[in-house]
């Protein structure tokens, strides 16, 4: 068990950051070999191999490893942390597009429709979403079955998917409710997911996954939360991203709805709930508590 006086956020991310560019970049790898063509596979690792904070497939290997009390060498948590970035990726390149967002800098790069064009980066977000479940399918254990269904579940018409619609649907009334039921699918779901998939990848059972799920939706919150904050009050250079864009698009934030300080308060009554949830996972101040206060306090 990791104590709070030894336990060091900065070093903990570069580790876990480096574990994961390493996994992803050996799966990138694999993708011209395989038949890719060159342009396709280039457009896939220009947004994968951007330099995302990794915050999803760091959730997951964090769960495996404490809850299979080791840092888990299992390939099943490695393939479900690269295809939560898979999704997550795809899920960027096509919300930069004209049609959707229109954004034109993303992970600090030009985005990938600016680049490669508009059809090439839709295709590109298309072989990511299809490729992440050939990487959690390909294996023989078990329990990819089920992480193939958390995944599609999450990622899909009631999780994500569904989340980006209500996010741009015209007559989007601007209630907490509404607010609460698009962050939950848009950001929730997927993050959620990352819990409960590292959970049943680390060999949990029932409880753990019910307490992963917990940390789970009280973290995926509290993240949107902070995304919105900080598109109100983020330093565009640090972020990678513009800033402003969710009010100059008439979006309904959490800062719109109920103002800055009601948002930042809720945030942290999220990351609260999360800390509590894994208390009997890791003990106090373990990596799933501090990774908690991370996702609200980050600044990019
Ligand atoms: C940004 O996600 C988009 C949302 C889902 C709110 P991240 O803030 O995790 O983006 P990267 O992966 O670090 O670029
Ligand atoms: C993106 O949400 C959410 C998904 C891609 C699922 P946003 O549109 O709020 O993300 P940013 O602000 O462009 O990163
Ligand atoms: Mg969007
Ligand atoms: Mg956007
Ligand atoms: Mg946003």
């Amino acid at each position: 068990m990791i104590s709070v006086s030894t336990f060091d956020l900065q070093s903990f991310l570069r580790a876990q950051h480096a574990r994961v560019e390493a996994l992803l970049h050996a799966r990138a790898a694999r993708l011209e070999p395989a038949g890719t063509p060159s342009r396709l596979a280039e457009a896939m690792s220009y947004s994968l191999m951007a330099g995302g904070k990794r915050l999803r497939p760091v959730l997951c290997l964090a769960f495996a490893d404490a809850i299979s009390r080791q840092s888990s060498n299992s390939s099943v948590a490695d393939d479900a942390a690269c295809a939560l970035e898979y999704i997550h990726t795809y899920s960027l390149i096509h919300d930069d597009l004209p049609s959707m967002d229109n954004d034109d800098l993303r992970r600090g790069r030009p985005t990938s429709h600016k680049v490669f064009g508009e059809a090439l980066a839709i295709l590109a977000g298309d072989a990511l979403l299809t490729e992440s479940f050939t990487l959690v399918a390909s294996g023989p254990e078990p329990v990819r079955v089920s992480l193939c269904r958390e995944l599609a579940t999450a990622a899909g018409a009631a999780g994500m998917v569904g989340g980006q619609v209500l996010d741009i649907a015209d007559d989007r009334p601007a209630q907490m409710d509404y607010l609460t039921k698009m962050h939950a699918m848009k950001t929730g779901a997927l993050i959620r997911a990352a819990c409960r998939m590292g959970a049943l990848a680390g060999g949990g059972g029932p409880e753990e996954v019910k307490r992963a799920d917990a940390y789970g939706e009280a973290v995926g919150l509290a993240f949107q939360i902070a995304d919105d904050i900080l598109d109100v009050t983020g330093d565009p250079k640090l972020m990678g991203k513009p800033v402003g864009a969710d009010a100059a698009a008439g979006r309904h934030t959490y800062p719109a709805v109920i103002g800055l300080e009601a948002s930042w308060m809720l945030a942290e009554r999220m990351v609260s709930d999360a800390v509590e949830a894994v208390a009997p996972i890791e003990g106090r101040g373990g990596p799933l508590a501090v990774l908690a206060r991370y996702m609200v306090e980050r600044n990019s």
